[in-house]
């Protein structure tokens, strides 16, 4: 089966980075989330992230424009009515939201229709099963920020077919990113590695072995990673690290997850990193 139109559920970070990229790379998407505010928002945010790129010189105003023209906003799922042949799940990482969305669109798509959640951690096994299609169900776990980072994590589910695999798989080949294929256990790799990791770092500023600033420097300068993990995890959100680092330590039931009481501190306390405003660092 040839994918050419796709729906993304969920507008936030992550939906619209994958909707920029489809729609960059020629598909059509439509961009499902509950209100027309949002949707302009990420529409927005759409159009800054394109011109940025411009300036970088990494693409053409005309690509700017073809890629706008590529996306059409939809408010609500239960209001879409499109013929696609994947869905993209992108919505808040709660478990029985993700199960009301699959459970509204699925009525809605032919039976060759893809089922992929951008999940961070939420077992795919487990969403797969919340739907009539548990062998056209599939992680599609893509990285912040979206238009940049190469990796699409895919995951397989215990039903997933090979079909699916290998359609994902060249999928994510056409729009240029580059595939890990993963089995479906918890924190799949890439939170498997990076959160404990995040956690560390976190433990090292309750422990006060080093400030946040000094932390950062020793992994940005000593181990060249583009971030320090505070300023990640301030990136990637205080709140969503606690939930990866609550998915590891009950899935694997080992102390060796134990979420750093700073980071739950933090999150009561809504410094939940840029969003906010404030996490390990202030923000603009
Ligand atoms: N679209 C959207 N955002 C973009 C972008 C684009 N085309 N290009 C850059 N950005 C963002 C950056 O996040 C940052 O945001 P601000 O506008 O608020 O400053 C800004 O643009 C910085 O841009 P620069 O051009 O100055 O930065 P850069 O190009 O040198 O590198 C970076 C930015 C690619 C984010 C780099 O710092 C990096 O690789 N950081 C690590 C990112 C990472 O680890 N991501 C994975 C997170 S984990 C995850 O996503 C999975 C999960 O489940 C939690």
């Amino acid at each position: 089966m040839e994918i050419k139109n796709i729906a993304v559920i969920g507008s936030g970070t992550m939906g619209n980075g994958i909707a920029h990229v489809f729609a960059q790379y020629g598909f059509k998407v439509y961009l499902i989330d509950i209100s027309e505010d949002v949707l302009k928002k990420a529409m927005n945010t759409i159009s800054n992230n394109l011109d940025r790129m411009i300036k970088k010189g990494t693409i053409s105003v005309e690509v700017k424009e073809s890629t706008l023209n590529n996306i059409q906003p939809i408010i609500g799922v239960e209001n879409f009515n499109k013929d696609v042949e994947l869905v993209i799940e992108a919505v808040n990482e709660d478990f029985e939201i993700k199960k009301k969305v699959f459970q509204t669109i699925e009525p809605k798509l032919k039976e060759q229709c893809i089922l992929a959640s951008n999940t961070s951690s939420i077992p795919i096994t487990k969403l797969a099963n919340t739907t009539n299609r548990p062998d056209k169900f599939i992680g599609m776990h893509f990285m912040n920020p979206v238009p940049v980072m190469k990796l699409v994590e895919i995951i397989r589910g215990y039903l997933t077919s090979d079909e699916t695999f290998e359609t994902i798989k060249e999928l994510s080949l056409k729009i240029e990113k580059v595939p890990a294929e993963v089995n479906d256990y918890p924190g799949f790799v890439s939170n498997r590695v990076l959160m404990p990791m995040i956690n560390e770092a976190i433990y090292c500023v309750y422990e006060g072995v080093a400030t946040p600033e000094n932390i950062d420097t020793v992994m940005k300068l000593g181990m060249n990673h583009p971030m320090g993990p505070l300023t990640l995890a301030d990136f990637i959100g205080l709140d969503v690290c606690l939930a990866i680092m609550e998915v590891l330590y009950e899935g694997f039931n080992d102390p060796k997850y134990r979420p750093c009481p700073l980071l739950k501190k933090m999150v009561a306390a809504n410094k939940l990193g840029r969003k906010t405003g404030e996490g390990f660092f202030k923000y603009q």
